[in-house]
């Protein structure tokens, strides 16, 4: 079982690399440390088991923040319109993204970052990812707002990216041009 001493901490080098793509179809020991993944982040989720065994809730994680440089990260959650997300995937890609971006108001936090970092971390506010999850299918996501920011977080692990590095240096809650938070609720 994953527990939080498992997570490597910002300023690990492994958490600044490119991680590896993982040959398909994936093994079954990679299969088996997603899945993990995946587990933990449920456990993370349930009261009883975060008390228990101190774990930080999360809703993604990436396997360079176990020390393992490979593409593939595991998310749990549920959006702001109900829809659950809930699996592992295996060199994931953007294939498209929407001109217009978005943040979330609260700034955005890390399994792997033991600190507040105030400010806004400006991603796309859609994107369509293709990859192959946790049970060997290939997929494609089509995702919008506070999905497509995990996702984009998630990935960002993938590519040696932390979330602090997209926050505005001079002006951490500088809101770029074509930017709205997505957890802000508007008229649809
Ligand atoms: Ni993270």
């Amino acid at each position: 079982m994953i527990t939080m001493k498992d997570i490597v901490l910002e300023g690990h080098p492994v958490l600044e690399q490119v991680a590896e793509e993982v040959t398909l179809p994936p093994s079954k020991e990679n299969k088996d440390i997603l899945a993990e993944m995946l587990q933990f982040l449920k456990y993370s989720q349930d009261s009883e088991m975060a008390d228990k065994y101190k774990l930080r809730a999360g809703v993604g994680i990436a396997a360079p923040q176990l020390g393992i440089s490979k593409r593939m990260f595991a998310v749990h959650f549920e959006d702001l319109d109900g829809k659950t997300y809930s699996d592992g995937y295996f060199n994931p890609k953007i294939i498209s993204h929407s001109v217009e971006q978005t943040f979330l108001s609260g700034g955005e936090g890390c399994l792997s970052v033991e600190r507040e970092v105030p400010g806004y971390v400006p991603r796309y506010a859609r994107v369509t990812i293709s990859a192959t999850n946790l049970a060997g299918k290939q997929v494609k996501l089509r995702l919008r707002g506070y999905a497509a920011v995990v996702f984009q977080h998630e990935l960002d692990h993938l590519n040696g990216v932390m979330f602090y590095n997209h926050i505005n240096k001079q002006d951490p809650f500088f809101i770029p041009e074509n930017a709205k938070p997505c957890d802000i609720l508007e008229d649809k």
